[in-house]
């Protein structure tokens, strides 16, 4: 009955109409303003080494974001099959995030240690020779591209300005200053007490037994890495929230 008096008024309808969308509007947006109190902080996350940025970069460039995702759902065939569902902060320093919708190929948030270096390098050179049935494009040519180790401090001051996640720079000076250090230590596993220091759980070696720095040790760094920084057997989901 009242509802046929809101429907037959046109003017009360617009009105009342509008004060809905309004509420259900601000019930989406204001939230969003409290970002900072949204976003759990999580023990262990920190930005990218200077070597697993540069493969980020390629990752990227190469458009596997196209066939893979890097987000684990919570729902429990996707945890059984990746693992951990992903938290939000394990996206901070990912800019762009690379969460995505499409999966012709597995979500890669938790590849990091699953695999040898070896297996990846076979796999990116040719998928087939270590997956028959694969049909991901060879990226071969990753090894002879040399990663671009000089100025790449510029990269992380760059980085900085992107970045805005309230809480200061994500690269300290002595970071942007040790960047190329970093880069070297990293793919070499030689000299790495500052990587270390500033990049705890960095994986530093030589990523594809070659003593040039190639694209190739880059990306491998990158996906050696991805999901590994979060100590799951400590964290507890605050479900309560
Ligand atoms: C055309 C779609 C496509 C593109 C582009 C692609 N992949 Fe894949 N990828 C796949 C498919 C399909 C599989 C599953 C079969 C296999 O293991 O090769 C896969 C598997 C993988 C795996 C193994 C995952 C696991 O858990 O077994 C890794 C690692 C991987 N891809 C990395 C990459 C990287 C890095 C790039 C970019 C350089 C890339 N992929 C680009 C389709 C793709």
């Amino acid at each position: 009955m009242n509802h046929q008096t809101i429907e037959k008024n046109a003017t009360l309808l617009l009105i009342l109409s509008f004060l809905v969308v309004t509420i259900g509007g601000l019930v989406q947006i204001v939230p969003l303003f409290y970002l900072q109190n949204t976003i759990e902080k999580v023990e262990g996350m920190r930005p990218y080494s200077p070597l697993e940025l540069a493969g980020r970069n390629i990752y990227i460039r190469e458009g596997c974001y196209v066939c893979h995702s890097q987000m684990i759902r919570p729902f429990r065939d996707e945890v059984e099959r990746y693992g951990h569902f992903s938290l939000a902060a394990e996206s901070e320093y990912d800019h762009p995030f690379q969460w995505g919708s499409k999966r012709t190929g597995p979500d890669l948030a938790r590849v990091g240690n699953k695999y040898s270096d070896e297996w990846h390098r076979e796999h990116l050179s040719n998928p087939r020779n270590v997956v028959p049935e694969s049909i991901m494009p060879g990226y071969a040519f990753l090894s002879g591209k040399d990663v671009q180790v000089k100025g790449f401090g510029k990269h992380l001051a760059a980085m900085n300005l992107v970045v805005n996640n309230g809480k200061g720079p994500m690269y300290s000076e002595e970071a942007i200053e040790n960047a190329e250090a970093d880069m070297m230590a990293q793919a070499t596993g030689e000299n790495t007490d500052g990587l270390m220091a500033r990049y705890p759980k960095a994986v530093a070696r030589n990523f594809d037994s070659d003593a040039r720095i190639t694209e190739m040790d880059a990306l491998i760094a990158y996906l050696q890495m991805l999901g590994t920084l979060v100590d799951f057997s400590t964290f507890k989901a605050d479900l309560a929230r």
